[in-house]
Formats: structure tokens, sequence, C-alpha cells
């Protein structure tokens, strides 16, 4: 409830079992899921469909179990070992600031295939070269350093922002967004598009751009 995605020394597990159900159906509709390198670090998330009915239903559509997995890195000091790497049968994509292609290159190498993100890796640009592969809709699940990013640059169609009945408490603990300017202020209010309660959660989705979809 005080605006904070993660406690500061752990992953802090903030939805219940039927969000998370819920979270994972929002996966299956996607293309691809994109997610920082230290949420990578910090949290070793799968970020795979969970439900083999959701993973049936997409194999029977042509696609791959789950979406595309994508991270954002400058430093590349990831590890190969990485839940993110190693699950899934599906295409791993790290886009790698320049400086650090080749170390990139060296550490995951054949477990993803590392992009040459330019000198400083854009979301305007990674969106666009993502959807030159064929990524239509692209869920990004955090942290708050790459959703600032995506939300600052205008490229958001849609928020989905579910406040969890808990205070964390800490100013050093990661917030949903750092420090930016953001296209949203008294001026220019946000679309609130619908509002759920989901046992003792609540989804709040905002409608960020035209191409909104209300499903
Ligand atoms: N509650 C939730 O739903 C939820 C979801 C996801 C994450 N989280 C929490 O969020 C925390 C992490 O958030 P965070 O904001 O610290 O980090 P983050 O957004 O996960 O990742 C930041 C890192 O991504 C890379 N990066 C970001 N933008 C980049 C760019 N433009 N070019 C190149 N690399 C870029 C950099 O990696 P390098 O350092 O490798 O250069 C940067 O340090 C974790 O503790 C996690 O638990 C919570």
């Amino acid at each position: 409830m005080d605006g904070y995605i993660a406690s500061a020394a752990s992953r802090l597990l903030l939805s219940n079992e039927a969000d998370f159900d819920r979270v994972d159906a929002v996966r299956a509709s996607c293309d691809a899921i994109l997610v920082g390198a230290t949420t990578i670090r910090n949290d070793n998330p799968k970020l795979i469909v969970r439900s083999q009915a959701r993973r049936d239903e997409r194999t029977a559509r042509g696609l791959a179990p789950s979406p595309m997995k994508v991270t954002v890195t400058c430093r590349a000091e990831l590890d190969a070992r990485a839940d993110f790497f190693t699950t899934g049968e599906t295409e791993k994509l790290v886009y790698c600031a320049r400086s650090c292609v080749g170390d990139a290159r060296a550490g995951l190498d054949p477990v993803a295939t590392v992009v040459d993100g330019g000198h400083t890796v854009e979301m305007c640009r990674l969106s666009n070269d993502l959807a030159a592969r064929g990524v239509e809709r692209l869920m990004v699940e955090g942290g708050g350093t790459v959703h600032t990013q995506f939300l600052t640059a205008d490229l958001v169609d849609e928020l989905q922002l579910v406040v969890a009945p808990v205070f964390v408490g800490d100013s050093q603990a990661p917030r949903f967004v750092r420090d930016g300017c953001f296209p949203w202020s008294p001026a220019r209010r946000a679309t609130l598009a619908a509002v759920r309660q989901i046992d003792d959660v609540v989804l709040l989705r905002y409608a960020l751009s035209s191409r909104f979809e209300d499903n």
C-alpha cells in the first residue's frame, strides 16, 4: 500500500494465488515478457506460463508454450544458470549496451541471443526491434527502472497496478517507478479503465494510449 514492489533485501510475494493466476493468463496472451537485469539477479524469476492448459492452447495456435523472454543490461553481469535462461522452451533475448556486448555474448552463448542495443539502450528502439521480430504485445514485468523508462517514453498502452494489503515501510526498498518526467500529471490525468477486487488485492487498469484494449 505504500508503493514499494519488494523489500530492500529480498523478493516479496505481494499478490495472492488468484492474482498470480490472472497474471499467468496475461502472460499467456503476450508475445514477449521483459524484465530488467536486477530483477533477474534479485528474484531469479522463471517468467513462463504456469498453467498446462494455457501452454497447450498456445501450442495449438502454433506458438511456443511461453512468450519470448527479454531483458536489458548495461553491465552484462548475468548468470547463464539463472532460471530466466534455463526454463521455458522459448527464445531469450538480451539487449545490451554496446560496450559490453562481447562480455554478454561470452557469458550467455548459447542460452540467449545478445542484441547490440546501441550506446545506451532506449526502450523506443528496443520496442521497434521487438516489433520487427514479430512481437506485437509486450508485457513489462518490472522492476522500477524499466517501468520508469517505458512510462516516461510514453510507450505504454495499459498499466495494470495491483495494490496488496501490506506496507513495506523502508525507503531503501525499490518502488514501482523511479524519478522521471511522466506524461500523466494533474494537467493530463490518466484514464482509469477498470477496477477489480481479487480476494485481498485490487487491480487498477489504466488506459494510457489509444491502443488500450478493454478485454
Ligand atoms: N512486485 C513486483 O511485481 C516486482 C516485479 C519485478 C521486479 N520487482 C522488484 O524490483 C526490483 C528491481 O527493480 P530495479 O528498478 O532495481 O531494477 P530492474 O528494473 O529490474 O533492472 C534494472 C537494471 O536493468 C538494466 N537496465 C535498465 N535500463 C537499462 C537501459 N536503458 N540500458 C541498459 N540496461 C538497462 C540495468 O542492468 P545492469 O545493472 O545489468 O546493467 C539496470 O541496473 C527487484 O528487487 C524485484 O524484486 C518487483
